[in-house]
This record gives C-alpha cells, sequence and structure tokens, in this order.
C-alpha cells in the first residue's frame, strides 16, 4: 500500500481489467473478468464464438460501457474516460479496414492519421513537398510495415494484406503505448496472414499489443500470453503451450468447430 492507501501499481502491468461485466438487456456477454496484460508483451484473447471477446475489447477501448468493473491503464482508473482521451493517454484501437479511405494513397492516409493524432505536431501540411515536414515521419511509419514502396499507391488498390499494413502504419501514427487489435488476419490469404503476422512482431518491439484473433497458428507464433473466454468468463490463461493442453480449454474448442491449437479459419 502506498500513501494514499492505495494498491500500488504493478509496473509490470499496463492494462488491467478488475470484474468488468457487461450485459445486454439482462444478457451476461462479460460476466466478471479479470485482465492483467503485462508492459511490452503480446496478448492474445481467444474463445469460441460469441465468448465475448469483441465485447471485452469495446469495454478496454471503451466503446462499450461497462454494466460494472473497472479499467487501469498504468495503475490509474480509465474507467469513464472517452476513447479519445484513452487515446490521448496511449492506448489505441486499430481503425477498422472501412477507415482506410480508398480514393487517398498510401502517404495521404498516414498523413491523416498522423494530424489526427493528439499528440502530432502537424497541424497543417506545410512547405513545399506535398506534405512538408511530415514526410520523413510518414516515410519512417511507412518503413515499419514495409510500404515504402507502395506510398504513391491509391489505397483501394492495395490487397488485403497491405491494407492492414497500412492501418498498422495508421494506428501507429498514434505512437501508441498499447495498441488493440480486432481480429488483424481476418479475411486475409496465406500469404498475407503471414506478412501480417510478422508485421504485427516487429511493430510490437517496446509496446504492448493486445489482440482478439481467431487464427491459433498465429497465436501460437507471436502471443506471449493467451487468455482463453468462454460464455464471458476467463477460463484459462497463460502461455501457448500450456493454455493449449488445458482441457477445459481443448473441451470448450471441441464444442465449437476446432480443437485448440489447429486454425479455426
Ligand atoms: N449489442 C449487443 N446486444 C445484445 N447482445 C450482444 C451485443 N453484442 C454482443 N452481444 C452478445 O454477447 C455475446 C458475446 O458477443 P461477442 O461479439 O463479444 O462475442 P465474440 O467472442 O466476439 O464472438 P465472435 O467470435 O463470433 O466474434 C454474444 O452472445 C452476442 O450475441
Ligand atoms: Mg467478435
Amino acid at each position: 500500500m502506498d500513501a494514499q492507501n492505495q494498491p500500488a501499481p504493478n509496473a509490470d502491468v499496463v492494462l488491467s481489467a478488475r470484474s468488468l461485466r457487461k450485459e445486454f438487456r439482462g444478457f451476461v456477454a462479460v460476466g466478471g473478468v479479470d485482465l492483467d496484460i503485462r508492459r511490452g508483451s503480446i496478448h492474445a484473447l481467444i474463445g469460441p464464438n460469441g465468448a465475448g471477446k469483441t465485447t471485452v475489447f469495446n469495454l478496454l477501448t471503451k466503446f462499450l460501457v461497462p454494466t460494472s468493473g473497472k479499467i487501469l491503464l498504468d495503475g490509474v482508473e480509465v474507467t469513464d474516460e472517452h476513447p479519445a482521451a484513452l487515446a490521448r493517454l496511449g492506448l489505441v484501437r486499430s481503425f477498422q479496414i472501412s477507415a482506410v479511405f480508398p480514393h487517398l494513397t498510401v502517404s495521404e492516409n498516414v498523413a491523416v492519421a498522423l494530424q489526427r493524432s493528439a499528440l502530432s505536431p502537424f497541424k497543417f501540411w506545410q512547405g513545399r513537398s506535398k506534405f512538408g515536414n511530415m514526410a520523413p515521419h510518414i516515410d519512417g511509419l511507412l518503413a515499419q510495415v514495409d510500404l515504402v514502396d507502395f506510398r504513391d499507391r491509391r489505397a483501394g488498390d492495395l490487397s488485403y494484406g497491405r491494407k492492414r499494413a497500412l492501418e498498422l502504419a495508421t494506428t501507429l501514427a498514434a505512437d501508441p503505448k498499447v495498441m488493440l487489435l480486432d481480429e488483424p488476419t481476418q479475411g486475409l490469404g496465406h500469404e498475407d496472414v503471414d506478412r501480417v503476422t510478422a508485421l504485427i512482431k516487429q511493430v510490437a518491439v517496446g509496446r504492448t499489443v493486445v489482440m482478439v484473433e481467431h487464427n491459433m497458428k498465429m497465436v501460437a507464433q507471436i502471443a506471449d500470453r493467451i487468455s482463453v473466454l468462454r460464455r464471458g468468463e476467463i477460463i484459462a490463461e497463460g502461455p501457448y503451450d500450456e493454455v493449449s493442453r488445458n482441457p477445459e480449454v481443448i473441451q470448450s474448442y471441441l464444442g465449437s468447430r476446432t480443437r485448440a491449437g489447429e486454425a479455426k479459419r
């Protein structure tokens, strides 16, 4: 306990949920979830369809208001903060693919994201070159997701995998401490899954990533820790090897479409 009689925040934990609960007209979608996301880790949230993954994700990013429970960022309660305030504190949710502006170029999309970011010193595009003083920053972000060669392409003409990479770059524009990704490999073919998996691993250096993901192979490859949700409750948590051997986890996956450890899609 510290001087204010509050429990001292655990420096290893960046984001926590305590007894997080969400009811929809009496239906309990999330029933008292406790989560501790370790700083610098990639943490995956998995579970069968309807388990409550997206609901937890929306609660953590404040797109849904919890019925009860608390959310803490760096030990500070943020349960009542708005999504924009959380973004300023470093908790940033990946934009959905539809938020990539298809008629703008790749560079222009990143420029828009940089201008939107609360921390951005770039208030307007200035200078003689098209992006003024933003140009080096834009190229730096594109380099992180291997899109430099595509900077002048229309975003709408990119493959799904590269659109996802662009989405990552626009998320990185806010320089997030914690990045939340909702099904980053959804709808991608094998090659693109591998590319996006490698990119997430790459951009996760020095950050924390929380992702909802159905692709078990991907989760096994890059997640440091996994929380398994079933019917709104966490039934297992730990590294992949441990969680995938848990009889309850295997059981709940047999109850849906696959065995634990197999790609669901
Ligand atoms: N806005 C809502 N109103 C009513 N019920 C909802 C709402 N959102 C989710 N639910 C219900 O809450 C439960 C959890 O849904 P959620 O979308 O969080 O599951 P999920 O684990 O993301 O599933 P999936 O793998 O299919 O994406 C489901 O039974 C769903 O029908
Ligand atoms: Mg979902």
